[in-house]
């Protein structure tokens, strides 16, 4: 089945509009996506490239059970399109206007299956995407893989991670005598774009922050009268749904007194006990883009003494990396003054002796401060980009880029220190956007100071 709908599309662009993006989650911008791709298609007509770029495959969690579904990156990226058993295919053409560059592949309609589900998104659907020039089932796809990727010498390719259609391609492929000589990962093409956010990207990041923030300080008031981290866990938790969050961007870390001291604590069953600190690192995902936000309070709601300086070192750190953030800075900039301002302080507490200069070049402070500081942020909670671009030398940060900065000290337990530092996890995360001048603190409204937080969550 076909359908060619360029006349409807731009009917439907002309009548939709990006303004209210926040009424409702899932109000999708779907302008935004035809830009993405227009660029993204603009790339491979330099290339001599067509794209094959595919769904997340479902994943089965036990008998009849499935994980909750979520698209791919990249996939949405370029679409704006969750359901599953969908490809994109992309086929630059130079020359004329009146060309087919853009087609999709979904599912057909299937009523018995919609007895289960409820309507779901088919082929037909894919047709009001602006820009999508030709809609066919997903069911067909291997019939005219042949023919689209014909001629090309390059074949750019996201198999979403599904390797039952990774494998089923590269077998179609093999049969065919005029495949793309070239293979290339589109991830590697796409990290590019992923990298600089739109005025719309950023806005959904403003509100998946927004609910984080506001879900993390409901619950900072209630920690107090709560006693195991499973509560704490369910506040903020619950903070995201009835904010209308679709999902977490990442497991929530919701870690008190010993767990608060590691990294990617996946418990949740330890008690609150009063005088430990309660380590929370979360992050709403709104129209898949995900906040992530880490702050550590103390259970009882004021610091103890130790905690309190301890704390007041890694906001230091992170005030310092965050200053560092702007335009034309190295992306490791914010890493190496958050080291250095940790290392300082850890020797002034007396938790390292030596000379900082030599602490840091022999790497000390990692007893205490064992990740990185940032990574970046949006789609993917960890975000396409890596710490290094194809030269192997760090990014350089431009406008548009939104990196998390957030250092931390963890005193566990087996560490060689006076046991009043014990069981001390700290780690301070906000969400940072380079601008054209500087920077601007996305989570900058969450209560982040001893004083702010002492007075959140008094009684
Ligand atoms: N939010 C978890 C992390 O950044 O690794
Ligand atoms: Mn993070």
């Amino acid at each position: 089945m076909i359908l060619r709908l360029k006349l409807l599309s731009l009917m439907f662009l002309v009548l939709s509009t990006s303004g209210m993006a926040y009424s409702k989650p899932g109000d999708l911008p779907q302008d935004e996506f035809e830009r993405r791709r227009e660029i993204f298609i603009s790339e491979l007509r330099e290339l001599n490239a067509c794209a094959i770029i595919h769904s997340a495959p479902e994943q089965m969690r036990n008998h009849d059970v499935e994980y909750p579904y979520r698209q791919d990156s990249d996939f949405f990226y370029l679409t704006g399109w969750s359901p599953k058993h969908a490809i994109l295919v992309l086929t630059p053409k130079s020359g004329s206007h009146d060309t087919i560059e853009a087609i999709f592949f979904a599912p057909e309609r299937d009523i018995k299956r919609e007895v289960w589900t409820g309507p779901e998104k088919i082929f037909t659907d894919a047709m009001l995407l602006p820009g999508i020039d030709l809609a066919f089932s997903y069911d067909d796809f291997f019939d005219h893989l042949g023919k689209l990727v014909k001629g090309y010498e390059r074949l750019v390719v996201s198999y979403g991670n599904d390797s039952q259609f990774e494998e089923a391609c590269i077998r179609s492929l093999a049969k065919s005598y005029e495949r793309p000589p070239i293979t290339q990962e589109a991830t590697s093409l796409l990290k590019a774009h992923r990298m600089i956010k739109s005025d719309w990207e950023i806005q959904a990041l403003e509100h998946a922050i927004k609910i984080t923030g506001e879900s993390l300080e409901a619950a900072f008031k209630k920690i107090p009268t709560l006693n195991f981290e499973y509560e704490v866990q369910a506040e903020i938790e619950y903070g995201f749904k009835k904010r209308g969050a679709q999902r977490l961007g990442f497991p929530s870390i919701v870690g008190a007194g010993k767990n608060s001291c590691y990294l990617h604590y996946t418990g949740s069953q330890g008690a609150l006990t009063p005088g430990d600190i309660i380590l929370m690192d979360v992050g709403a995902e709104w129209d898949y883009y995900s906040a992530d936000i880490s702050r550590s309070v103390p259970t009882s709601g004021k610091f103890s003494a130790e905690q309190a300086l301890i704390y007041q070192l890694v906001l230091d750190a992170q005030s310092a990396a965050i200053a560092t953030v702007k335009p034309g800075a190295s992306f490791r900039k914010p890493h190496h003054t958050a080291v250095q301002v940790l290392t300082e302080g850890l020797v002034k507490l007396g938790l390292l002796s030596g000379e900082p200069e030599e602490l840091i070049k022999e790497k000390k402070y990692r007893k205490f401060f064992m990740h990185g500081t940032s990574h970046w942020l949006g789609l993917d909670v960890h975000d396409a980009g890596g710490r290094y671009d194809a030269s192997g030398t760090p990014y350089i940060l431009k406008a548009g880029m939104v990196l998390t900065v957030e250092p931390g000290i963890y005193i566990s337990q087996a560490d060689d220190v006076d046991p009043k530092w014990w069981n001390i996890g700290i780690r301070i995360e906000d969400d940072v956007l380079v601008t054209e001048k500087g920077h601007r603190v996305l989570s900058a409204s969450i209560p982040k100071t001893i004083a702010q937080i002492e007075a959140v969550m008094q009684p």
